[in-house]
This record gives structure tokens, sequence and C-alpha cells, in this order.
């Protein structure tokens, strides 16, 4: 949830939006029954399994899982993140998310940010021109020739030079800003000075063009070979690729993108023709890298040197990808040949073979699985229910879709055992297409919930009703009153707004697998069956509340509490 836009412009928004009326400019609608549909833009289909609901302010695909509300499809659609959504929603309502609502502290945050990014520009432009203007720059040349480094990469990514000085940089921009971005160091005494020195300078510029941090090569053996901006409010290592702006001034929608270790390797590349690489700063793939780079393409590559401290880092790269394999996303692990890197062997092999070797990369699924063969004895059974025990950690964590049924599947193959992955199945079975096929009924407690969640205004009923929650027992009953409460305190107007409450909860797959559930129930007959099913539930849950209470009497006794609710709960029988 975004701290910086109230929530009160958000829900304002979404009731303002109609979601139909905004999918439908993106993406032609088709009227069909209480639904609109059309081929679904987040997967390749021949017939449409997306569907919009208006009631529910609500977007679904029986094919693939997507599901979300206006925002949600935004993000989707558009490639955006929360707030860039949020913006482009208020665009199309035809009104503009009003300064007022951004809190003070940030509006005055966002004039010194402009301060920020000046400087580092500045900065990046500065060491530029040193490779031209310098008198020490003939080493710094003298370097890149060796590495084989071409005048137009160095143009395109504004690669420089920051010479062997203490205090160059404090002299000619403004100090503050400097040290805020981390140009600067300070010693004991309090004293600044240039913190890079005497090495090749990569500026990371953010996808608005915007230089954020910067990396810095010395020219020779010594250390650290590789030195970065810290953490800073403009820099945040977690969250940024280098080379994703470059790459987008050459493709706005990447077929895929290699990721790879190293400043170097991104730019020979670059040099050699591939312009859809990206590195990590040095650190491990994270989700929120991931989240960035799969909002351009749906093809990741990860490109990792071949020995073992490489293919470590592939392993552990892979348990953090799991969470966002949706449908239609790819991931392939490239390894490459002992002592190389991307660098390296492009220049060594050339641009084909380096293709080649990309075209052939493996597959996230067989290599998931190689790795626990080579680790496992899958021949003894013990193999075999470590695999599944070990493998299941990873594969519960996939999103619900095709992808994730076929992992199991092949689990289960090779542990030659009938392994259920039971939530999976559940919403297979509780889907509408599955339900209208195999006759298959959703429990009572889950058609109370998803009547609820589809219909938030139907809290009115509940209320109405006086329910005392603390006897009732029935499957489920905590996060039903988790998910009321929600709904009592915030009243959401529809689906949608609900929805947007839990965005990023640890609930939000939870709150959309009940609101895909079509209930075919007629717009007018909501109330009444939702009281009705309620009233059932309500009874059901008195009864097993009831029984579990005697059945405790009898074998351990009763606390005094205990025997007043016993005591409250005869009598209303
Ligand atoms: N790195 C870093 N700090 C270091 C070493 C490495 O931040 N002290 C990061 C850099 O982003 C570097 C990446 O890890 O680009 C990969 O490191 P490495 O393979 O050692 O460097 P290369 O990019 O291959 O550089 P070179 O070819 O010049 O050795
Ligand atoms: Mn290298």
């Amino acid at each position: 949830m975004s701290g910086r836009i109230p929530r009160e412009f958000i829900d304002d928004l979404l009731v303002r939006v109609d979601i139909v009326d905004l999918i439908d400019s993106h993406l032609p609608l088709k009227k069909a029954g209480s639904n609109f549909v059309a081929r679904c833009p987040f997967h390749s289909e021949k017939t449409p399994s997306f569907s919009v609901n208006r009631a529910k302010q609500f977007f679904h695909c029986f094919g693939c899982g997507a599901s979300g509300n206006a925002i949600g499809f935004l993000m989707d659609f558009s490639h955006l993140d929360f707030v860039e959504a949020v913006e482009d929603l208020a665009a199309f309502a035809g009104i503009s998310v009003p300064k007022e609502t951004y809190e003070y502290r940030t509006e005055s945050n966002r004039e010194n940010l402009g301060g920020l990014y000046l400087v580092s520009e500045q900065v990046a432009t500065f060491y530029n021109e040193q490779l031209k203007s310098h008198p020490g720059r003939a080493t710094a040349n003298a370097y890149l020739n060796m590495r084989g480094v071409s005048d137009e990469v160095v143009r395109d990514f504004l690669l420089g030079y920051a010479p062997d000085e203490w205090s160059l940089l404090s002299n000619r921009f403004d100090q503050k800003s400097l040290v805020d971005v981390g140009l600067l160091g300070k010693n004991d005494a309090g004293r600044v000075y240039d913190r890079f020195r005497g090495r090749i300078m990569f500026p990371i510029r953010d996808k608005r063009a915007r230089v954020i941090g910067f990396g810095g090569r010395v020219l020779d053996d010594s250390l650290p070979k590789y030195l970065n901006s810290p953490e800073t409010v403009l820099f945040h290592k977690g969250k940024e690729v280098y080379g994703l702006y470059e790459l987008l001034q050459k493709n706005p929608k990447p077929k895929r993108v290699l990721v790879v270790e190293g400043y170097m390797d991104v730019i020979a590349l670059a040099q050699f023709g591939i312009h859809y690489a990206v590195a990590t700063l040095g650190t491990a793939v994270t989700q929120t890298h991931l989240d960035l780079l799969f909002r351009y393409s749906a093809e990741l590559i990860f490109c990792f040197d071949g020995d073992s401290a490489g293919q470590a880092a592939a392993w552990r790269a892979l348990s953090s990808v799991f969470p966002s394999l949706k449908d239609g996303r790819q991931i392939r692990i490239m390894l490459l040949p002992q002592n190389h890197d991307p660098d390296s062997l492009i220049r060594e092999q050339g641009l084909d073979i380096f293709i080649e070797r990309m075209q052939t990369a493996q597959a996230l699924s067989d290599y998931f699985f190689e790795h626990f063969s080579r680790d496992l004895k899958l021949s003894e059974i013990e193999g075999r229910a470590n695999l599944k025990k070990e493998a299941e950690v990873y594969l519960k964590q996939l999103p619900i879709g095709a992808f994730r049924e076929m992992m199991f599947e092949e689990l289960s193959r090779l542990s030659r055992r009938h392994i259920v992955d039971n939530e999976a199945v559940d919403v297979y079975k509780k889907s509408p297409k599955m339900r209208r096929q195999r006759n298959d009924r959703l429990s009572l407690p889950s058609s109370v919930m998803a009547l609820l969640v589809q219909n938030p205004r139907l809290i009115e009923v509940v209320e109405r009703k006086k329910i005392d929650w603390n006897y009732l027992e029935f499957e489920g009953i905590e996060k039903f009153t988790e998910i009321l409460n929600v709904v009592l305190k915030d009243r959401p107007a529809n689906h949608g707004i609900l929805l947007e409450l839990y965005r990023g909860h640890i609930d939000e797959l939870v709150i959309k697998k009940l609101a895909s559930w079509d209930l075919l129930i007629p717009e007018e007959g909501v109330e009444k069956e939702f009281s009705d099913a309620l009233d059932k539930l309500l009874a059901q849950a008195r009864t097993t509340g009831l029984e579990k209470l005697l059945a405790k009497e009898k074998i351990n006794g009763l606390d005094s509490e205990e025997k007043e609710l016993l005591r409250k709960m005869l009598a209303n029988k």
C-alpha cells in the first residue's frame, strides 16, 4: 500500500472510474451476459477468457489467472508502478493527483531531490568530459582501449573518468548535494574528499534517464576493483539494475532481457549488438529486480559464470524467482564456460556463438529438476521422498496457473507418486469453468465469504444480524472475521476498492480467488441469497461450536468463562 497518495483519493478515484470503460479504451471489450470479455492481453489465446465485471469493478482471466482492479490492470497492461498507475487512472478520469494530497514533507523532499538529480547528472557529464580534457586522461583512454571499449559505447553509456585527485568535485558543484548523493566522503577530521579517484566511471541511470548513482573501476589490479555509490535517497542497490535506461532507449519492449553480473558485461554486450542486457549491481537478484524487469519483458535469461560460485549464484537466484512466475513469464538459465564472463566470451567467440548459447539456455523447469536429480538419488525411495519434500517448498511459491500445475505434474512424475497440490486443485475445481464442467460447488463458508468480498455493501446485512462471533465455529472463521473487520472499518464501495486495501497484503491472493468465482446470482437476488446463506452458516456454526464445548466439558472440564458461554449458547438454542 502506498504511504504517499492518501487512501481517500484512491478510493474516490476507483469509485469515479468504471473499469469497463478503462479497459475498453485499451482493449475493445464485448458484452457477454453480465460480463465483458476479450482475448486476454496477458497471455496468448484464441478464444476470449478474459472477463471484466462492472458490479465487482474487477477483471479476471480464466486462462492465465491474471486478475485485479483498475489500478492493477494499468500496472500490468502498461508496465507501470503503483504511483504511475494511479496517475494514469486519474488522468483517465480527467482529474489530477492533487498536489496537496502529497504529504508536505514529501513535497519538500521533492524539491531537493531535483537538486540531487541535477548534481549527479552534472558530475556524470563532468567525468565524461575528463576523458577528453583532463591532463591525466591518457591512462584512462589506454585502459578503455585495452579492454576494447568503443567510443560509441562510451557515448551511449556516458562512461567517464574520475581523475586521481582528492578535491575535483567539491570546488565545482554544490557540496551538500555531493555529500547527499555519496560522491564525497568525509574523513575523521570532517574534511570532505572525492569518493571516486583514478577510476573509469559508470553512471547508473534510472528508466527516466536520471543519474542515480555510480560505479567506478580501477585501472589496474588494485583493490577494491569496483567502488559503488552508497545507498542514498536516489540510489537503492536492491532495486536498480545497470543498463535499463540504455536498453529502453534501443527498444522499449524487448523480447527478452539478459541479466548479467557486471558493468563491463553490459557494455561489451551492447557493443556487440546485444542491447538488452542489464546487470544487478553486485547483489543477488531480488524480487524487486524481477518485478521491475518483468514489466518490460516476459522472458528473462539469467547469465552466470560456469564455475562453482556461478552455479551457486544461479541456484540462489532461483530461490527468489518462484513467486514472480505468473503464467506467460519465462526464465532461462545460461551457464557460461569456465573462466569466462559475457564480456570475455563475446569478445573471444563473437556474437553468433553467444546468441546460439543464449538460445539453448536451459528453461528454468529443466534446470530446477536437474538440480535436484543431480544431488538426490531418485532411484531410491528416500531420494524421491526428499525430492518431493524439497522441491515442493519451491513449487508452492508459484502463483496459481498452468505453469504451476505442470511443475507439480513433473514433480509427481519424477517422484512416481501422486502428489496433490491442494491449493491449486481447490482453485481449479472452483473456477467457474471447471465448476460448470464438474458441477462442483463451493463450501458454505466460502460462498458466504465470496458473496461478501464481491459485494462489500452486504456488510449491512451482517451488521443487522448483530452476531456474536465468539462462540461460533466453522472452517475459515478466522479469515472470515478478518475480512469482515476490514470491510467494517473501511467500508469499500465495491470489490475493486476492497481489493486495493489488500494490495501487497498476504491475503491479496485469497481475496482475488474469492472474487473470481462466478456465483451466477442475478443482481436483485444477491442480498437475499447472502442473508439466507449467512443464516444457514451461523446455525451450523453454532451447533459445531456447541458440540465442541460440550465435548470439552466431558473430557477436560470447562473454566468459568466457558461455562458462562455454554449457558448462553444453550439459552440461545
Ligand atoms: N562488484 C562490486 N564491487 C566489487 C566487485 C564487483 O560492486 N568489489 C560488482 C560490480 O557491479 C561488477 C560485478 O560485481 O561489475 C561483477 O564483478 P566482476 O565479475 O569481478 O567484474 P566485471 O564486471 O567482470 O569487471 P572486469 O571485467 O573489469 O573484471
Ligand atoms: Mn569481466
